[in-house]
């Protein structure tokens, strides 16, 4: 395994998925019950925008560096915005943007004390720098092994309540949506009122909606899709978008989603390609929360 998301920190990718994940993670904490958190693919937990990686890339100048300059964003991605600029405070940092949080400290922070981290990391010194980051935090647990294979064997959570992320490196590109396939069903069987959400990358169109026709056909209700490209989906050699995907999402967290999309878009396009997609590709949430789904299909819009 080659992949290091130190040369990632902060790109659009990641703003898009760790934007939904603080607002997946505001909805869930409007209710006061105890929630566990578990973060397949977890990371170092934080990373040096300073460092030799970040810098031989650049990507946060596409993402978390122009968005934080950005006029008259939705409420939405105002919580996610604080929170990176919280992990940037300190006075010798002259509100200069060096450190990027990742997913397991964006989450650590907006989770309470009653609830629960549960953090996989496959890469050692990955796995390293999370027991480090959270050596004090009685709340997280880091486990070094495959989370694929970690998400079905430890849910349903004791708390019944809670989130998965998954976000994985994609290194075999079209094999991994297999494989994230086979984990998501084996999960959901197990705790079918789980909160998944999955980050994917978009290169080629079809590797997407093949895998999006996998989904509709595992009979997994409640599948919402969030969308944004920055480039056209016609060729591998770049990536050109990303999306998520999210299975039993909040009630109305399409909304929260749309306009996080497609604020992005407008603010992190280059040239003039920017295009966003928000679908139900398998049910609909209708007026209240766990109502069945009215119609099966898609219902899609674009920005
Ligand atoms: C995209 S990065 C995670 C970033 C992190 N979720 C964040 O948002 O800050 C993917 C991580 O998955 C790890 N990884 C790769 N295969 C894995 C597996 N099968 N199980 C657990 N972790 C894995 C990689 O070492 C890498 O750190």
């Amino acid at each position: 395994m080659n992949y290091r998301h130190a040369y990632h920190a902060g790109n659009f990718a990641d703003v898009l998925k760790h934007a939904t994940l603080v607002g997946l993670l505001e909805a869930l904490t409007v209710k006061q019950t105890p929630l566990c958190y578990f973060d397949t693919h977890a990371g170092a937990g934080s990373y040096d925008l300073t460092g030799p990686q970040a810098r031989s890339t650049s990507e946060a100048a596409n993402g978390i560096r122009p968005l934080l300059e950005a006029q008259q964003l939705p409420s939405s991605l105002h919580v996610y915005l604080n929170l990176v600029r919280s992990f940037n405070s300190a006075p010798n940092t002259g509100g200069v943007l060096n450190v990027y949080p990742g997913s397991p400290l964006l989450a650590a922070s907006l989770l309470r004390e009653s609830d629960r981290l549960v953090l996989c990391e496959l890469q050692s010194d990955e796995a390293t720098s999370l027991r480090d980051l959270f050596a004090t935090d009685r709340r997280v647990g880091v486990h070094k092994r495959d989370g694929y294979e970690m998400l079905p064997a430890l849910v349903p959570p004791a708390e019944r309540r809670g989130l998965v992320l998954m976000d994985p490196p994609f290194e075999s590109q079209g094999e991994e949506f297999d494989t994230i396939l086979h984990s998501l069903q084996k999960a959901y069987a197990r705790w079918p009122t789980g909160v998944y959400a999955l980050w994917y990358p978009i290169k080629l169109r079809e590797t997407v909606t093949r895998f999006h026709r996998k989904i509709e056909s595992a009979g997994i209700p409640k599948v919402l899709v969030a969308e944004l490209c920055l480039h056209a989906d016609d060729t591998a050699l770049r990536l050109n978008g990303c999306g998520m995907l999210l299975i039993n999402p909040p009630y109305r967290f399409e909304r929260t989603l749309e306009s996080i999309v497609k604020s992005l878009a407008h603010h992190l396009k280059q040239g003039r390609y920017g295009r966003t997609t928000i679908s139900w590709i398998s049910g609909e949430q209708t007026g209240r929360p766990g109502a069945r789904p009215k119609r099966p299909g898609a219902k899609v819009r674009r920005g």
